[in-house]
């Protein structure tokens, strides 16, 4: 283990507990969650909704509360995600809620200055006693990005310019005289950030890229990296897992967690699940607004198969692409398992019907993932 994670253990941030699988939620900032569809009880961006969700995970200790930075939703017949909360300014009244859960504001490297980002982070990192970590996305999305008027950069480049946006920022925690910074995307004059973070030497950094330079750039910067899945059987996500770990140890000498993200549809039977399945993302899902999501991001019938792409939309639709936990809680404690024993140290979680859902999680299946010995 190096010695910034040694350093972090000894901090509060429950990112670096002993827990086997550590769990989080995903995207409670947001109208639809990670769901697009218009069942009842889909959750809408409103402060009582985000505080009962970050209280429920406070409560069960999950070791991350990750909201989704978007500003413009996709259209459609709900607006997936078109209404919401902006993350550093929630992050912190989350961490003013709550006691023991990990909290993260997730910050779109072209939209806000590394100078503010670090000072943002400082507070939000002093509100929670050492609970923050940075989630660094470079930026999807155009049409969102363009609402702040400028130009999206070419894929790579946004990733240089968040390397350098990064690097600024970590040397703003924690050097102690004011510096000159002169880079190619930012220019700083003696500046300086007081008072330093609670964490040593710095909070937590997530990062979420799927594309090679993405890996490469978690793996060379973050603590946490994500990774998306295309297959859900034991061997190939265990392979996922390996390569980015490998990936981060050979080429960047250092050692990430691996996390992805999962969906939950919870029923009393399977049969019961699936139909919870079948009513949400066929009967009532947001069809329009999926195809307005996977056109943006430049998936069609010409990047892939036809079956393979009517598969990718309904597993957007059913939450947000994330590894499928669909049936009585024994099994969703088996889904758990598989991503515990491919070497996953963490995922977050998501529900359709977020607040209902999440709080038959906490009665029903929590005593069986602790049981099961993975908290
Ligand atoms: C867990 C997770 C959280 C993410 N959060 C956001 C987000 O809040 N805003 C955003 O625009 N993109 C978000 N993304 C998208 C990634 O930042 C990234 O753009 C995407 O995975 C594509 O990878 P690439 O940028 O390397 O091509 C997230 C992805 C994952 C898996």
């Amino acid at each position: 283990m190096d010695q910034r994670v040694e350093a972090l253990r000894t901090a509060r941030n429950p990112l670096f507990n002993d827990r086997k699988l550590k769990l989080g939620t995903f995207c409670t900032n947001l109208s639809g969650g990670c769901t697009m569809s218009d069942i009842p009880g889909i959750l809408q961006a409103d402060w009582p909704s985000s505080l009962a969700l970050a209280q429920l995970a406070d409560a069960m200790e999950f070791e991350a509360i990750v909201p989704v930075g978007r500003w413009k939703g996709f259209g459609g017949s709900t607006d997936f995600n078109g209404a919401g909360f902006e993350c550093f300014s929630w992050a912190s009244a989350m961490a003013a809620s709550t006691k023991h859960s990990g909290i993260f504001a997730t910050s779109h490297v072209p939209t806000i200055h590394p100078l503010m980002a670090a000072k943002q982070a400082t507070t939000i990192d002093h509100v929670s006693n050492g609970r923050f970590t940075l989630n660094v996305v470079t930026g999807w999305y155009q049409p969102e990005i363009e609402m702040f008027g400028a130009a999206m950069m070419e894929h790579d480049r946004r990733y240089d310019s968040a390397a350098e946006w990064l690097h600024v920022i970590k040397r703003l925690w924690t050097e102690d005289e004011p510096f000159d910074f002169d880079g190619e995307f930012y220019h700083l004059k003696q500046a300086v950030v007081r008072p330093k973070p609670i964490q040593k030497p710095h909070p937590a950094v997530m990062s979420a890229g799927a594309s090679t330079k993405g890996r490469h750039f978690a793996a060379k910067y973050a603590d946490v990296g994500f990774t998306n899945l295309d297959a859900h059987d034991l061997d190939s996500l265990r392979a996922k897992v390996d390569s980015f770990r490998e990936l981060a140890r050979k080429e960047y000498g250092r050692e990430i967690q691996v996390w992805t993200n999962s969906y939950i549809f919870h029923g009393d039977t399977e049969a019961d699940a699936r139909r919870y399945y079948h009513h949400t993302v066929h009967e009532r899902g947001d069809w329009e607004g999926v195809e307005n999501l996977v056109s943006i991001m430049g998936i069609n019938s010409q990047s892939i198969p036809a079956p393979a792409l009517q598969n990718l939309k309904e597993h957007f639709i059913a939450g947000w692409v994330g590894f499928p936990l669909i049936g009585t809680s024994d099994q969703i404690v088996d889904g758990l398992q598989t991503l515990a024993r491919a070497g996953f140290d963490g995922t977050l979680l998501s529900w359709p019907r977020y607040l209902e859902d999440m709080r038959r999680f906490q009665a029903e299946t929590l005593p069986l993932v602790v049981q099961a010995g993975l908290r």
